[in-house]
């Protein structure tokens, strides 16, 4: 054993390789470096020959994970280190400038350019008790600012009080119950008064007897209740869930996996954090149940790294769920054996695409594969057949099971079937989660009854209504929807914004996606570019390089609009965003390709005139409203971007090419 590293160390890192199959231990790659970066502050050169020799690889495969995976440090963060995220929802609530302050605050000099910085620019105060970075959405959308501290998640920041983060502890904002319009199903149990995560309160409240009852049926009808229910994934594409399992054969002869994707990186997405926290046996025995319809012995939930508390919370879970013999060997007394690992990611987006995943699981850097061949239920993890579905998804069919496939479907409308949580966030009243029946609640409902409208004073502009991915609705855009009539024919049916039911086919109808549920929502106070630039920034960070249109095309993307906002843009500009998005999408090996162009096809193809405006010259940002005095408010002389029909910017941008 090398001297340098504690026997205490070692034996956890024994334990993380065992939770793969011994001819795979390259899977434990990731683990063994949060582990090592947990104990020692840093990746140095002695970490990377230290693991590859323990897991029989060359140092390469070790140095190139460092090298890619935001999270991993090759050089040591201050005592106390600060994650500020940057993305849409924060950076409108404020987060900029909680950066800002911090900095001020700590002495911390911020490093901004990547190139100089290295590959994660972590800047540290001189006296090295503080560090700090700007990070990607961390799934909080609704409690926006928000930072890390430490592994503490804290939300709601006051910029100008942002320094009480270093000296108070996090606090969690209080869980509310259910909206009139909610249906809760899913999230039943969040912020019911006395509910804890251990399984006492769990059995009590019958859990696991949905596994009980699984595991009496054949795995054919738990696959068919699953098919009736008309389930679609939760996770982002809305496919069929038992039609997906349906591709696994009874007769595989090789073993089959199950992973549960708790990636949850989408911006605007904050739904599967709180099934974590709130309710981590649910998921459990969702996949418990799964697991034998899919004659799947080991499962991995793929959890974000920056989920630090949420894997604590599974690991005892699971801990608490073998004791019960829920999981193990031979649950329940059915013949059937089970194992549930939590494997954490390290802070890439990418690994939430399923291919990105599996490869990322291999120990490898996250770069999607192409499919076909690669399709995971046939070349999944270690080239088995392999089940990838949301954590809410796994969710659903502990519930499916519960009430059966014919009464699951009878939630929602058809084809969109069940109930699905949806985030709410940016510039509402009331942002937060609501799980909702699926199109029985219209974006209207939600924005203005259930997330209590507009901020004060202002009117809606735009919504992205499934993550930063989906493509921009405008505020007073009109969607002319084909809709089934009870007879079987269709009719052509008229429908503003508000109107649009969210589900899964009337947000594609009008030309956007439900996504993985994220609505964000943007005011008349919002400069459209500034938007597409924040969201561009995102992209261009989290693109895996593989692919020349998405590498290339991503970063050109976010330069064009960055500097349009700093008034050096020209007038083909919104040409040429355009033509990059329309060269990405649909020439990359992953759906990522799209997730890139389909924000900049859409803002300058809604917003011709702000973005030709932009183009000719820079116009100052709008304050935003929390810094607008009242009074101001009232006599109107808010500055607002205007609306997108305003004749000014219409006039402004009327000979720009588009
Ligand atoms: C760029 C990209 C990022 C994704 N991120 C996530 C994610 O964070 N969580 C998730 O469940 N699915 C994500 N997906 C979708 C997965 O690839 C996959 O479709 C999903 O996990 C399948 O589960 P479901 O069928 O239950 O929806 C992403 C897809 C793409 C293209
Ligand atoms: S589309 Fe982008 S993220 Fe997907 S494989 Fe290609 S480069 Fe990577
Ligand atoms: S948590 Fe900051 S944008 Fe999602």
């Amino acid at each position: 054993m090398d001297s340098r590293v504690p026997a205490e160390l070692e034996r956890k890192i024994d334990k993380a390789i065992g939770h793969y199959p011994p001819d795979q231990k390259r899977s434990a790659a990731l683990p063994l470096l949060h582990l090592w970066q947990e104990h020692f502050g840093l990746i140095n050169d002695d970490a990377v020959t230290w693991i590859a020799a323990k897991l029989g690889l060359q140092p390469i495969n070790i140095f190139e994970l460092v090298t890619f995976y935001p999270m991993l440090r090759e050089k040591r963060a201050g005592k106390t280190h600060i994650r500020v995220c940057r993305t849409l929802s924060c950076a409108m609530a404020g987060s900029y400038q909680v950066m800002e302050n911090l900095c001020a605050a700590t002495g911390i000099q911020r490093k901004t350019d990547p190139a100089a910085a290295g590959h994660t620019p972590v800047s540290v105060s001189p006296d090295r008790n503080y560090s700090i970075e700007f990070v990607e959405c961390l799934a909080s959308c609704g409690t926006a600012p928000v930072c890390m501290v430490n592994d503490d998640l804290h939300e709601n920041v006051q910029p100008d009080n942002a320094m009480s983060i270093l000296s108070q502890p996090a606090e969690k904002p209080a869980l509310y119950p259910p909206h009139p319009l909610e249906q809760r199903i899913i999230f039943k149990n969040i912020g019911r008064s006395n509910w804890k995560t251990d399984i006492k309160t769990y059995l009590d409240d019958g859990g696991y007897d949905d596994l009980r009852k699984a595991l009496q049926m054949s795995r054919a009808e738990i696959v068919n209740e699953v098919k009736t229910s008309g389930l679609r994934g939760r996770g982002g594409a809305g496919f069929p869930c038992g039609v997906k399992w349906s591709f696994i054969k009874p007769d595989e002869k090789k073993p089959v996996y199950l992973i549960g994707n708790a990636d949850e990186s989408e911006p605007g997405t904050f739904k599967d954090r709180y099934i974590i926290h709130e309710d981590p046996h649910q998921l459990l025995e969702g996949i418990a149940i799964s697991c034998f319809a899919l004659n799947a012995r080991t499962a991995y939930i793929y959890i974000r790294g920056e989920f630090p508390e949420g894997a604590r919370i599974l690991e005892s879970a699971i801990e608490e769920a073998r004791e019960h013999k829920f999981l193990g060997k031979n649950i329940l007394g059915s013949g059937f054996d089970v194992d549930v690992h939590i494997h954490r990611g390290a802070g890439a987006y990418i690994c939430g695409e399923e291919t990105g995943l599996i490869e990322s699981l291999e120990g490898k850097r996250a770069y999607p594969r192409i499919k076909p061949p690669y399709f995971p239920a046939v070349l999944g993890l270690y080239m088995c057949p392999t089940i990838v579905n949301n954590v809410e998804t796994l969710c659903a069919v502990k519930h499916i099971i519960a009430m059966g496939g014919a009464k699951y479907a009878q939630f929602g409308r058809p084809n969109n079937t069940g109930t699905r949580i949806v985030c709410v966030s940016g510039d509402v009243e009331r942002p937060g989660y609501f799980e909702i029946e699926v199109g029985k609640v219209t974006m209207g409902q939600l924005i203005y009854e259930m997330a209590g409208g507009i901020k004060w004073g202002r009117r809606l502009k735009a919504v992205i209504p499934g993550g930063s991915s989906a493509k921009v609705l405008r505020g007073d855009e009109q969607f002319k929807i084909k809709q089934k009539q009870p007879d079987g024919s269709t009719i052509d049916v008229e429908m503003s914004v508000d109107e649009l039911p969210m589900d899964v086919d009337s947000l594609a109808a009008a030309g956007s996606m439900a996504g993985s549920g994220g609505v964000i929502v943007l005011d008349d106070s919002r400069d459209m570019v500034w938007v597409l630039n924040n969201i561009n920034e995102f992209y261009a960070h989290e693109s895996c390089g593989q692919c020349t249109p998405c590498r290339e095309g991503s970063l050109w993307m976010k330069k064009i609009t960055e500097r349009m906002l700093n008034g050096g843009g020209v007038t083909e500009d919104p040409h040429t965003l355009k033509t990059i998005g329309d060269n990405i999408a649909g020439r990359t090996i992953c759906a990522f390709g799209e997730a890139c162009a389909w924000p900049t096809q859409s803002f300058v193809e809604k917003f011709p005139e702000e973005f030709a405006a932009h183009a000719r010259k820079s116009i100052p940002p709008p304050l935003p409203p929390e810094n607008t005095p009242r009074e101001l408010i009232e006599r109107e002389q808010i500055p607002t971007s205007p609306l997108a029909r305003d004749p000014g910017w219409e006039k402004a941008g009327a000979d720009a090419v588009i």
